[in-house]
């Protein structure tokens, strides 16, 4: 272990200083970074005098046909100035796939022939990344006869989608790729010539291969602070590309970062987005520095329009983000310390449509169980058994419904994972029995860092499915349980052992026994490792198939968490209770399709508050919609009137948990005492009223990628107004609009109609009270009063959301209440809603169990077809004077046929 690296980690966690720029690498001190950056400013400041080094060799381009499958291959050459007789060969191909797609992949085929000092080391570029991302191995390329192709000898083009409206036209010299719909160029690849592949070369040739715009900083040895022991076996192999957004000039996406929804320039001083999963200890707001996950998506959006970038890469990337060209385009370079070059560019109607097909290809969210839609509670740590259920029973006295309760790394023998600290949890299995009486879960923390020393661990080395070091040896670093080995989840044989901790057996004191109410919380998978450079993995470690952590770093949570949902699926094959759930803190694209994410350790503030809503709401635009904040802020102790704020904005958060550090004091929502208790059980309260309307949402997301926390401009794209407004959004297709109070001391809100729609106040889910409609010639902000009791919400004419109106402990106790419906009239009087219905922790939703009601679609499995409607509540329309008509105990089944026609003359409040 390195001295200067346990100083650090002892400096970073004995103090409370904020987190420190200069711990992680910038543009300027991050070698690749730094090279490509710098040639693109030479190429920039050569202008027309640039000559280009790439170009597409005619000769080599060809149609490849699989099946239905083809792609056009050929090769460019890269020429190297001061060596003319050298030609790098670049193997190019190019695809089209289903939802408007065009898939590049660039690769350098003389790797295949070198030989490099460490013979552990795999020597190719990475090009697996998309194997983890995507949801299938089979991608749905489309066949050739819906294409119109055009090879000549100076470029290539496709004419493609349902009116063969989109053209992708490949010039060779200079390399370029332009996507037009309707010969209206969308976005330009290669535009600036900022191309860029560092290819093979040795040390002592290295100069040689330089041309006049490269500089060879940190190409070989790395100067950055922790960094200095990377090997770096393989030299420079950085990957940079240009990529102009025609006309667009708001862009969103590329999580994560504690920063606003739509993006910002990055030109000048400012630093460049960058993604590398890290522990960024206390991370600060309004900030490019790079966080715990890692999306390569970015949304380009204009009212007619809108294009997804997808880039499909797993080593430390930067973007860079030129909005401010006269031209009235947007300007991006993505630059990646190695790995092939493989994007995919989808150019539809709607930023929904690229949702849509992005999720094609990454899968979209799946149906969670209900019941991990509703309330969390946790902290760090619930200290024991006693404890637990203390909790348990305080939340009935206090009548708050919730749902699971977590143990963070305390419940552990000394951080070992898998075992219990039998002292003070002496019972499991009675304990998990207890929270199953009234349908609630368990969570517990299992982190990908295992304790050396003990048969977890033994085991794991011996089976060498540990992260290896640069002499193939498993790698030793330090984390919560001091020295550590980490689990490989790239090595397929990992799977195995990872499941015999899970295995179904009531000897397995980990699981609870046979207990089926246990689920999983992962975290520190960046990984996190105390004493690595950039608090994580060292670059040269080495996973399975030799290939170098700094090629796979930013999947490597994601390969994490799908073992772990891949090992409970299988454990709770044995219940009804199929669905598994995982929380993970690390993540990348495919994320979704196994767990749920929230935004890290977050600080008792109102300003994370604020930054919560932009981060959450970018995370369900690039396909990982189930995503929270720690509800209250992790680090410190909010004021009451913060908690309570966050409590009525944390219900919106598709993932919704309370959490705390542990040196902050008890926080749960009776503490704080009246008028929070009930303030904030009122709030809990209403996100369970809310369920059906939620679940729903979800239901919808998981079969078109839709946003549950939606932002205003997907339902506004004529608004450009709407573009930038990261304060209150929609929930999924509900109709519903929030607008949280975040700020301190509010008195009022404004919140932003954006459009002539009829909007109902709902504020608190009530329309029992008098209903104040908003109608506005043309989009605008409205002003009302709040207290601190009020959760502002508007209805949107033209819907109708389901609710369950009856206090229950939890979710599981909900299901055969009766519904609510909530109708609320577009000022031409109609209004229509969806409602999903299943039995919430089943895989039978999958077997296409169905029926449709009225305006209604309900899906359903089993008997919840009977549940009755307890109440139809109509807000009246616009113009009328009576504020809402009620008809109590329609006797109406939710899944029977029905519909119901309603006079215009009715004078009473009540039916
Ligand atoms: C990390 C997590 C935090 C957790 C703590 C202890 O800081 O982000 O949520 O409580 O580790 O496990």
């Amino acid at each position: 272990m390195r001295l200067q690296s346990v100083l650090l980690w002892i400096f970073c966690f004995s103090s409370v200083l904020a987190v420190k720029e200069y711990l992680f690498k910038n543009c300027d001190n991050s070698g690749f970074c730094h090279r490509n950056k710098h040639y693109a400013n030479q190429i920039k400041s050569l202008g027309s005098a640039f000559v280009p080094h790439y170009a597409i060799d005619p000769s080599s381009v060809h149609l490849q046909e699989s099946g239905q499958d083809f792609h056009i291959a050929g090769t460019i050459i890269k020429k190297v100035p001061n060596i003319p007789d050298l030609q790098v060969e670049l193997p190019i191909t190019v695809s089209l796939l289903e939802g408007n797609n065009v898939r590049v992949q660039i690769d350098e085929s003389g790797r295949n022939q070198i030989t490099v000092k460490n013979k552990y080391v795999n020597h190719r570029r990475y090009n697996e990344t998309g194997q983890w991302a995507f949801a299938s191995e089979e991608l749905p390329y489309i066949s050739k006869k819906d294409v119109k192709l055009d090879i000549s000898s100076d470029k290539l083009s496709f004419t493609y989608g349902p009116a063969q409206e989109y053209t992708a036209e490949l010039q060779f010299l200079p390399v370029k790729l332009t996507i037009s719909y309707k010969d209206e160029p969308q976005v330009v690849v290669n535009d600036q010539n900022f191309l860029n592949l560092e290819h093979w070369r040795v040390r002592d040739a290295n100069a040689e291969h330089l041309s006049d715009e490269q500089v060879d900083f940190d190409m070989f040895t790395d100067s950055f602070g922790d960094s200095k022991e990377d090997k770096l076996p393989l030299g420079p192999e950085s990957i940079g590309l240009d990529f102009t957004f025609k006309n667009y000039k708001n862009l969103y996406g590329i999580p994560e970062h504690a920063d606003s929804l739509n993006l910002k320039d990055t030109t000048g001083s400012n630093q460049p987005y960058r993604l590398f999963n890290v522990d960024i200890f206390e991370y600060e707001t309004d900030s490019r520095l790079p966080m715990y996950g890692a999306i390569p998506l970015l949304l380009a959006v204009r009212p007619e329009l809108s294009v997804g970038l997808f880039w499909i890469n797993s080593a430390d990337t930067f973007v860079d983000l030129d909005k401010n060209s006269d031209s009235g385009d947007s300007r991006t370079h993505w630059i990646s310390e190695n790995g092939v070059i493989d994007f995919m560019i989808i150019v539809d109607k709607t930023p929904a449509a690229i949702n849509k097909n992005y999720g094609l290809i990454t899968g979209y969210v799946q149906l969670p169980p209900l019941f991990s839609l509703g309330y969390h509670q946790c902290r760090w740590n619930y200290n024991d058994e006693k404890d637990v259920l203390e909790i348990n029973s305080l939340m009935d006295k206090h009548r708050i419904p919730y749902d699971t309760i977590w143990l963070d790394i305390e419940y552990t023998d000394s951080k070992k994972y898998f075992t219990w600290q039998n002292d003070v949890f002496p019972d499991p299995e009675g304990m998990m029995k207890e929270l199953d009486a009234t349908g609630r879960n368990l969570v517990v923390i299992i982190d990908p860092h295992i304790k050396t020393g003990y048969p977890v661990s033994d085991q794991f080395r011996k089976q060498k499915i540990c992260i290896n070091d640069a002499t193939n040896t498993s790698y030793l670093g330090h984390c919560w349980p001091g020295e550590s080995v980490w689990i490989d989840t790239l090595n397929p044989n990992a799977q195995a052992l990872w499941d015999s901790q899970f295995v179904w057996d009531k000897k397995n004191k980990f699981t609870g026994g046979l207990s089926t109410n246990l689920h999983i919380w992962n975290d520190m998978n960046e990984p996190s490792v105390f004493n690595g450079p950039e608090t994580t993995s060292p670059r040269d470690n080495l996973h399975y198939g030799g290939w170098e952590h700094r090629s796979v770093h930013n999947i490597y949570g994601l390969s994490y968490h799908e073992a772990t949902y891949n090992s409970l699926k299988k454990r709770q094959s044995h219940t009804t209770r199929e669905r598994p759930f995982i929380l993970t803190r690390s993540y990348y694209s495919g994320s979704q399709r196994t767990a749920a994410m929230w935004t890290g350790d977050n600080m008792s503030k109102w300003e994370y508050l604020q930054i919560s809503l932009p981060m959450v709401l970018t995370s369900n635009i690039v396909g990982m919609p189930f995503a929270g904040a720690d509800v209250g802020g992790f680090f410190g102790n909010p004021s009451k009137e913060l908690l309570t704020r966050w409590y009525q904005a944390g219900i919106w958060y598709p993932f919704f948990r309370a959490h705390a550090h542990i040196d902050s004091r008890r926080r749960e929502p009776w503490v704080a005492g009246e008028p929070y208790t009930s303030i904030m059980t009122d709030a809990v309260k209403l996100r369970y009223s809310l369920l059906p309307m939620l679940y729903t949402a979800f239901y919808e997301s998981s079969v078109s990628g839709i946003p549950i926390m939606k932002p205003v401009f997907y339902e506004a794209l004529d608004n450009l107004e709407s573009y930038s407004i990261e304060d209150q959004f929609f929930v999924g297709n509900s109709g519903l609009l929030v607008k949280p109070v975040v700020e301190k001391e509010a008195d009022d809100i404004e919140i932003y109609l954006p459009d002539s729609e009829v909007y109902y106040d709902f504020t608190n889910g009530n329309i029992t009270g008098d209903i104040t409609k908003f109608q506005l010639n043309k989009p605008g902000y409205v002003k009302r009063a709040v207290t601190l009791n009020d959760i502002p919400v508007f209805l949107k004419g033209g819907s109708i959301i389901a609710q369950k109106n009856r206090y229950r402990r939890s979710s599981k106790l909900m299901v055969n209440d009766p519904y609510t419906l909530i109708v609320a009239p577009d000022s031409n009087g109609n209004a229509n809603g969806k409602l999903y219905i299943d039995d919430g922790e089943s895989f039978g939703y999958t077997k296409g169990l169905s029926a449709k009601v009225s305006s209604i679609d309900v899906n359903y499995v089993g008997s919840l077809s009977s549940i009755e409607i307890e109440k139809i509540v109509i807000i009246s329309q616009p113009q009328s004077q009576i504020n809402k008509l009620i008809i109590h105990n329609p006797k109406l089944k939710v899944a029977a046929d029905w519909s119901a026609t309603f006079a215009t003359d009715v004078e009473h409040d009540e039916l």
